[in-house]
This record gives C-alpha cells, structure tokens and sequence, in this order.
C-alpha cells in the first residue's frame, strides 16, 4: 500500500512473479505440430545454394531436401511446403516445367513421399510464378495482362500433376478468381478427393516477398498488384473467404502473418475451418539481419513472432524457422 489511498486495489502482477506462474497462465503455446515449413528445392545442382537474402536458408538440392524433411519429421512438426527451382533455360510464358511430371517440383514431391511416407503433410505452392520467364503466377493475354481464365486452366493441370506426385495437400497461391473451385474440381476429376487445399485466401502484394523472388530465381519485373491483394484493404479479404470457402478450400491462409494480425484474427473469428498463416522471407530476413548486427535477440524475437502469429488465431505456421523451433520446444 502507498499512503497515496487504495491504488492498486488489484494486482496483476501476481500471474507474473516467476516463470512456473507465467508458464502456467500462459493462454498461447506453441507446439511442434503447428509448424510447417516452406522449402525450395533447385533443378540441377549438386550442392545447397545458400539464399543471400535468407541467410540460414538454402535452395536445396534433392538429396538434402529429403534430410530436410527426414529432420523434420524427428523435429516433430506437421508439413514440409515444397517449391520448385526448375533449371535456368526451363522456364517459359506458360510455366510448362510446372506441369512436366518430370519437373523439379514433381521430381521433390515424390522424392519426398518416398522419404517421409505419411509420418509428414507434403505440400506443394500451386502457383505458376516459379515456372514462367515472365515471372507472374499466371500467362499472359496478348496484351500482356495476367489471363486469369488461361491460367486456371494450368492451375487445373498442376494440381493433377502434383496430386499425381504426391502431395497430400496443394496449396494455390496465385490469387486467380476460381482457383480453388477448379483445382477441387480437377482433383476430383481424377479421383483425388483425398487431396486438401490449402486456400492461400488473404494474400497481400506485399515489400516482404523480397527476399523469396531471390529463393526462386524469379524474374519478375513490376509486381502482382492486380491479382494480390491491396494492403489498405480488410473487406476483401472477407470476401475472398467466402469464396474459397464455397468453392472447397479446406484450410485457408493469411500472408504475410506479422503485418496483417488483423486480417488474421478476423478470419480465425469468421471461419470454422483452420486457419494457417505465412510468416515470409521478408519477416524473416528482418529479424535475422537485425538479430546479425546485435539489435535485437534473435531467439526471442522468432518466439514472440510466432507466439503472436498464434494468439491472433493461426491454427498452423508456415515459417522458415519451423524445425529450429520445433526442436527448442521439444
Ligand atoms: C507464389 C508465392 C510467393 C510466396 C509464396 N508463394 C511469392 C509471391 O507471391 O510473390 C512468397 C513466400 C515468401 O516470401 O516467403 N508462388
């Protein structure tokens, strides 16, 4: 008590006193089996490349992406999110090497599945941009606009190639109206109703994909703000829930994750289905360059990321941290 009356008549601090207290009330906890991890895998090469704009994470190459997931699996989390690098001179305006059963991102996905079994979610990004020398997620019209009917077409095929393939789950990114109606219908098409979609549903043009165009060797000139979604936005992100909600989307997605927790907590509230959200290259890269120059602690700067991607309402975490965490909190 002060000699100032009855303030502070409560006390919260009491919940805080010691970590046991603090553990024990703690309403957001992290678990291994939240986690999922994005991994680029590039054609044609004998070593990992190291992603200089990524530091810690690599392109791999098809032998250490299968150890990549075999560590994953012993670090016990729930998927591996596979994107191909396909070889220089391989791509082209309708991102075929994407649909080539022979492509890298087919090649990773079986090689995986014969890996890890069923003991890991093999996932797979269902977006042209990884394949197309123009670097957009979908072909071209002759004016050299985005054609989101063509590109559904493609999209249709990928999912087939990649159910083919192996994955247990696609995941469409590339924000086309319709997408996720058509790859369930192509999916069915072949008797794949067993395969998940993983609706990339709130998906922003974001500055935080920086450092990914380099993980995939995009070639990407100008940017997708004609299909991603524009950040002053929150209505549409409704929007596009209902839609892929209607059109079959089993999970759906929130990306980036750290600057839209907004977004976030309003499709965890409006939806029963779960919600995953990606915490991208360029959050990530931020804490590891600060966390380089000593200016933040990199440890507990990944942990309160995640920690308040979770509390906003993500039932699962894409993040390239996802084994290194899984293993602390195992
Ligand atoms: C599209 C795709 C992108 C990312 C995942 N899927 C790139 C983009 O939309 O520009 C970005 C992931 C990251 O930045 O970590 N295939």
């Amino acid at each position: 008590m002060t000699k100032y009356g009855s303030f502070p008549g409560t006390r919260p601090r009491r919940l805080r006193t010691s970590p046991v207290m603090r553990r024990m009330v703690a309403e957001t906890r992290l678990h291994p089996a939240d986690l999922i991890l994005p991994a680029f895998v590039r054609e044609g090469v004998s070593e990992p490349v190291p992603i200089g704009t990524m530091p810690g994470v690599v392109q791999h190459t098809r032998d250490s992406l299968k150890k990549a997931a075999l560590d994953a699996v012993e670090a016990g989390i729930s998927g591996i999110m596979l994107f191909g690098v396909p070889e220089d001179g391989k791509k082209d305006g309708r991102g075929t090497a994407g649909t080539d059963p022979d492509g890298i991102l087919q090649v990773a996905l079986r090689d995986v599945r014969a890996e890890v079994g069923d003991d890991l979610l093999v996932m797979s990004d269902l977006c042209l941009d990884e394949f197309t020398d123009h670097g957009h997620c979908g072909v071209l019209d002759a004016e050299g606009r985005v054609d989101n009917d063509a590109t559904l077409e493609r999209y249709a095929e990928m999912a087939q190639v990649q159910a083919d393939a192996g994955a247990h789950i696609v995941g469409p990114s590339g924000m086309m109206d319709g997408q996720i109606g058509v790859v369930r219908d192509a999916l069915d098409q072949i008797g794949r109703e067993d395969v998940a979609i993983l609706a990339y549903t709130a998906k922003y043009s974001s500055a935080f994909y920086g450092p990914f165009r380099e993980a995939v060797a995009s070639s990407l000139r100008g940017d997708r703000k004609t299909y991603q979604q524009d950040p002053a936005n929150w209505r549409e992100s409704l929007r596009e829930l209902e839609l892929d909600l209607a059109e079959g989307a089993d999970m759906v997605m929130v990306k980036p994750a750290g600057p839209y927790l907004d977004i976030l907590a309003r499709v965890a509230d409006a939806v029963d289905v779960p919600v995953a959200a990606y915490q991208i290259s360029g959050e990530y890269a931020m804490i590891e360059a600060a966390a380089e120059k000593g200016w933040v602690d990199r440890d507990r700067a990944i942990m309160e990321t995640l920690t308040g991607i979770k509390r906003a309402g993500a039932r699962n975490i894409l993040t390239y941290w996802a084994t290194e965490v899984a293993r602390k909190l195992r």
